[in-house]
């Protein structure tokens, strides 16, 4: 296996966009951040050098780090955070990941500028299920906040209790593009030559809203999701989600010079704040017309669905198929040790209760699952778990909501509670996870990620899962096999896996403000019985707190 040593230095530098120029927190001075690229059953090697005046972690999404939860990276989980003028060393070992995945800081809010791709080729020697593009481009979805300092934002948002700021363009690789003061001249180009095939590497980098993403004139072939090959469908747009990477070919087969490629936002949740801005970029066709100035003849935007076309996102998702190949086979499992049902949500607490704020009505905003509202311990629970530090978690995590409840109140029939509580499972149990939406405010959408592992996304739907009847209707012949996946408003999603990765796993919503309010929890897979089952020991440079 081939070795790739990396170094990233975490360092702030300006950057200027919207007419604006400020300072960002970047690696290795580039926004957005350096690609990886590697093959499957290549091993990376990542030295992350602290030069900055914030605390770093970095986690290597999608990547399932077998046994080794120490280079995981979400702070408090898996490690300290690496202070400044510390640094780090992370270890990626690809062997079941091939695709597109992603790399992301996971401290407070940080992600928002530091975060690259991440490619996986296919094994040295074998190819990809589908056509050789004639090129790969990696499509970054990703924010821009013209004046407010990203490193503030969630510590301002938990004391006033109220929603964190929103941004002010989406980008394109760093880009608002062509509709935006100032940005016109550096909107981010794809050239094509007509006849060809491209292949789209596109990661939604943004941290709070699910996007709609199209080309105009252009059908798209989407092939992979999450770093997992899909059964190839073909389709006019993508809804994809904060934390999801897709795999798409682009056929060029349009006449004329250029069409704008689109993204903007969905939300579920109607009325609510949120960017509304479309960010662009240019597809231009190599020799045909160049001498059109693109001024005086702009390319025209693709259709996008309106914001809160759940009918649309629904639709796109559901002809999710994971591609059956004899190298990794679909291998559902059947006979389920452990059921779980968490509900999730989002909702709001006198700020009374708790700590003064100064959030809508007097309240604050809050996420719980199962009603437990994440608390970061003062150690990262890895550590704690490993050194067998008492006093860090509680292993009490409830494995159902309280009560029965019905999805469409208004209100939770149960309190939020603070706490840092995990589920502990048994290494090889075979577990379904079922992620209910609650009505609790507007309800939204949550992206929900898993650390450590991929899951088979069984079953979805609307409404209150019915532990009788849907399972009835789950697909176990081909469900897709996902890292992130979207739960839809008011409904429920069903996934699967075995806990075959012994360690300390986050799960979360990727919407940032969720997670900031809350909405995450951890699984700890115990040991297997072998010396291979069981997790690594943690390194000699694992950051203190
Ligand atoms: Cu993409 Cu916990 O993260
Ligand atoms: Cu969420």
């Amino acid at each position: 296996a081939k070795i790739h040593r990396h170094t990233f230095a975490i360092e702030t530098k300006a950057y200027t966009r919207l007419c604006d120029t400020k300072k960002i927190l970047t690696v290795n001075g580039e926004f957005p951040g350096p690609t990886l690229k590697a093959h499957r059953g290549d091993k990376l090697v990542v030295n992350v050098i602290n030069n900055a005046n914030y605390n770093i972690t970095l986690h290597w999404h999608g990547a399932r780090q077998i046994r080794n939860p120490w280079s995981d990276g979400p702070e408090y989980v898996t490690q300290c955070p690496i202070r400044p003028g510390e640094s780090y060393v992370y270890r990626i070992d690809l062997t079941v990941e091939e695709g597109t995945i992603w790399w992301h800081a996971h401290t407070q809010w940080a992600r928002a500028t530091v975060h690259g791709a991440f490619i996986v080729y296919p094994k040295r020697g074998s190819s990809y299920p589908f056509p050789k593009p004639h090129l790969e481009i990696p499509l970054i979805l990703g924010e821009w906040w013209a004046k407010k300092n990203i490193m503030g934002i969630p510590g301002n948002a938990n004391k006033t209790g109220g929603e964190p700021a929103i941004s002010d363009a989406y980008t394109i690789n760093g880009q608002p593009g062509y509709l935006y003061p100032c940005s016109k001249p550096d909107t981010f180009t794809v050239t094509v030559v007509r006849g060809r095939q491209y292949l789209l590497r596109i990661i939604n980098a943004v941290m709070d809203e699910e996007l709609f993403f199209a080309i105009a004139n252009h059908s798209l072939t989407v092939v992979a999701k999450d770093g997992l090959y899909l059964k190839p469908f073909t389709t006019n747009y993508l809804m994809i989600t904060p934390g999801q990477s897709m795999d798409v070919l682009l056929h060029a087969n349009q006449r004329s010079d250029r069409y704008f490629l689109a993204a903007r936002a969905y939300s579920s949740a109607f009325g609510a704040g949120f960017d509304k801005t479309t960010t662009t970029a240019i597809l231009q066709y190599k020799g045909v017309s160049l001498t059109d100035d693109v001024n005086q003849n702009p390319p025209v935007l693709p259709y996008l669905p309106p914001y809160n076309h759940t009918e649309a996102t629904t639709r796109f998702t559901k002809q999710f198929r994971s591609l059956l190949s004899g190298d990794r086979p679909v291998n559902v499992p059947v006979k389920i040790d452990t059921r779980l049902l968490y509900a999730i949500s989002v909702n709001l607490l006198n700020c009374s209760d708790d700590q003064p704020c100064t959030g809508p009505f007097g309240k604050r905003f809050s996420s719980s699952i199962n009603n437990i509202s994440f608390v970061n311990p003062s150690i990262d629970i890895l550590r704690a778990y490993y050194g067998r530090i008492g006093g860090v978690f509680q292993e009490d995590f409830p494995r159902n909501p309280p009560t029965e409840f019905n999805y469409t109140g208004e209100n939770l029939p149960f309190p939020t509670r603070f706490g840092t509580k995990v589920v502990v499972l048994d290494f090889n149990s075979s577990v379904e996870l079922v992620l209910q939406g609650t009505n609790v405010l507007a309800s939204d959408n949550h992206p929900i990620h898993l650390h450590g592992y991929s899951f088979y996304v069984v079953g979805s739907g609307f409404g209150n899962f019915d532990r009788r009847k849907d399972p009835l209707r789950y697909n176990l012949v081909d469900p897709p096999e996902e890292t992130t996946v979207g739960v839809p408003r008011n409904g429920w999603t069903a996934v699967r896996f075995i806990a075959n990765n012994p360690g300390v796993w986050l799960l979360h919503c990727h919407i940032e403000r969720h997670a900031t309010w809350g909405m995450n929890t951890v699984f700890i897979v115990k040991d297997g019985p072998t010396e291979s089952s069981r997790m690594l020991k943690p390194p000699p440079d694992l950051p203190s707190c």
